[in-house]
């Protein structure tokens, strides 16, 4: 894929950014929010990131907005201080051509440059991309949470995945 733009997220994004999590919440595993987020509901959201630990990110192709990806909080402890969680968002027509990659990478680095020492990734275990993607960036296997989701009237293992920063 060319022409891709990867920059931090602006409020001129977030319809973007809901339409692409949005269409997730209503085909997809890789969420377990059942209802679609409102742009206000955005908003607050990204009023609580943006700073060095918790970036929000998004990739452009050919000047569209494709995909988005974040660092959040994984324990709002003072012990998790050094570990955030990653999450990322390809809009469905940019899936498996090569921008999850780019765009994870970024953020990666992003956690490397705020000295944060780990990231974890919780990934419904049924999500090959995600667990392939996380693996192709350094991220191991760390547990299994059998049947700890529910989602379109099934039971779903979640499968924590986890890297830790040079
Ligand atoms: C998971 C996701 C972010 C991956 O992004 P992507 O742009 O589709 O992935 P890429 O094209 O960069 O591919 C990354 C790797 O995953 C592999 N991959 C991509 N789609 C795959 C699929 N459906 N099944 C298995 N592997 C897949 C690619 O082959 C590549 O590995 P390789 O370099 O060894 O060949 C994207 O598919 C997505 O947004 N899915 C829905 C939301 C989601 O699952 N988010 C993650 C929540 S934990």
């Amino acid at each position: 894929m060319k022409n891709i733009v990867i920059r931090d997220a602006t409020t001129a994004d977030l319809p973007a950014i809901n339409d692409i999590y949005n269409a997730e919440v209503a085909t997809g595993t890789s969420t377990w929010d059942g209802e679609p987020w409102t742009l206000e509901e955005r908003e607050a959201w990204l009023a609580r990131h943006g700073d060095d630990t918790t970036p929000v990110i998004v990739a452009e192709v050919n000047g569209v907005v494709r995909g988005f990806a974040y660092l959040s909080w994984y324990r709002n402890k003072s012990g998790f201080r050094f570990t955030r969680e990653d999450s990322i968002y390809i809009d469905p027509s940019c899936r498996g051509k090569g921008l999850g990659m780019p765009l994870l990478a970024a953020l990666i680095q992003r956690a490397q440059a705020a000295r944060l020492h780990v990231l974890v990734a919780v990934i419904t275990a049924d999500n090959e991309a995600s667990i392939r993607l996380h693996q192709r960036l350094g991220f191991e296997e760390s547990g299994r949470l059998r049947e700890c989701g529910y989602k379109f009237g099934h039971w779903l293992d979640v499968v924590e995945m986890s890297k830790i920063l040079e």
